[in-house]
């Protein structure tokens, strides 16, 4: 099981009970990589909210800093939700307040370990070029 913040609420978000496609681009390098989530799989790693980014990003192989071990207690995970943003769990106000202090914020910036699909739309997720040391190939 994943970790919990005691200083936060308990999240609602619920994990995606279909299949769907997150295709990950590493800014740094330009590799895309597409991951078919299958939510039998969920969770997939021991970090972050279940079936969050953070979670299918470790199922697919890549890994994304996540300094506070995916408790929303930092904003190392930030990545930015191109598409089908709107099929994920809304931004809490405790995700919003790391986020003001992560950098090259816009609209499409979520952290990883608290921004959860729901399954609906397919996702397109972009690993800021910045996490450069942080965004690698995973075992
Ligand atoms: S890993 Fe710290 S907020 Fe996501």
């Amino acid at each position: 099981m994943a970790g919990v913040n005691p200083y936060i609420g308990a999240s609602s978000a619920e994990p995606a009970k279909t299949p769907f496609k997150i295709t990950f681009v590493v800014e740094e390098t330009g590799e895309e990589k597409i991951f078919v989530v299958d939510p039998k799989q969920i969770p997939y790693g021991r970090i972050g909210l279940e079936g969050s980014v953070l979670d299918l990003a470790e199922g697919a192989g890549l890994e994304i800093d996540h300094a506070c071990g995916g408790v929303c207690a930092c904003a190392t995970c930030h990545v930015k939700v191109t598409e089908g943003g709107s099929s994920c769990s809304k931004a809490t106000e405790d995700e919003e307040d790391q986020l003001d202090s992560a950098r090259d914020v816009d609209t499409d910036s979520r952290l990883s370990c608290q921004c959860v699909p729901n399954g609906t739309q397919d996702l397109r997720v972009v690993i800021p070029a910045w996490n450069k040391n942080l965004a690698r190939e995973g075992h």
